[in-house]
């Protein structure tokens, strides 16, 4: 696992999009994409690449990790509709996929979702106040496939900005990767940002392993980049190693 603390979210998010980039310039790419505040940064800067430096993204297949259900057909806060205005829409890429959150059997719709996935390369994750990766609550298997689950009060306050700070609004049940699921991509890279993340990113990195944080599944992965603000660090009581890592990195392993 590497951890790559920065100064400012802006850094980070170079940081994320080099690793995307190099993704995409090796050929045919298979990029998962996670919702939410916390890759927005990175994805903008991925537009700007496109826009003027040429970074194509036409031999590339996006997979959305999670999706709402039970939304009202085209709403602006389905994840499909937030990928497409933040990223999708602005880029050339060949494809984008997310579980169907509009399907009438919601366990169907996730086993098909599930059925459909390729071998993601670089899968982009955020990480919920409470230990959440995908929207696996505290709890989930750590093996899980992708299902429906049903999300914490914290997860839909934290989410309620995004439905007009209005919590009865934020549905009640998702479509998720499941754990096991996103441990088959070959890179996790997961970014996280503010004194807010500072606890479940403490938790998901030097905790122990377990469903009560469903982000400490990183430990059990082989190619894991963690790309934190130094707010988001905070609470790491390795930090100064990583830093001292990052900043003594010989020529051969960057
Ligand atoms: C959301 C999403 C996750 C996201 C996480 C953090 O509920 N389901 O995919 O990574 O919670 O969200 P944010 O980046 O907005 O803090």
């Amino acid at each position: 696992m590497e951890v790559l603390i920065h100064t400012t979210a802006t850094e980070g998010a170079q940081v994320v999009a080099d690793v995307v980039e190099r993704a995409v310039r090796s050929g045919p790419a298979v990029l998962g994409l996670a919702t939410g505040s916390s890759p927005l940064l990175a994805y903008r800067e991925l537009i700007r690449r496109h826009r003027e430096e040429g970074l194509s993204f036409a031999a590339v297949d996006a997979y959305l990790l999670d999706e709402y259900v039970g939304l009202p057909a085209g709403h602006p806060e389905f994840y499909r509709e937030v990928i497409r205005r933040e990223l999708t829409d602005h880029l050339d890429m060949r494809s984008v996929h997310a579980p169907d959150g509009t399907h009438p059997d919601p366990p169907a719709a996730a086993a098909a979702y599930e059925r459909s996935l390729p071998s993601v390369g670089v899968q982009i994750l955020g990480i919920g106040a409470n230990g959440h990766v995908g929207f696996n609550e505290p709890g989930s298997s750590l093996t899980s496939g992708t299902r429906v689950k049903t999300l914490t009060r914290r997860t839909r306050e934290d989410n309620a900005r995004f439905f007009a700070d209005d919590v009865d609004q934020v549905p009640r049940h998702v479509i998720t990767q499941g754990l096991g699921t996103i441990g088959r991509a070959g890179h996790l890279l997961l970014t996280a940002t503010g004194e807010h993340k500072a606890a479940a990113v403490a938790a998901a990195v030097e905790g122990p392993l377990t469903a009560s944080c469903p982000a400490s599944i990183l430990q059990w992965h082989p190619h894991v980049t963690i790309v934190l603000d130094d707010a988001a660090a905070s609470q790491l009581e390795r930090a100064d190693f990583y830093r001292e890592t990052a900043d003594r990195k010989p020529a051969w392993a960057r």
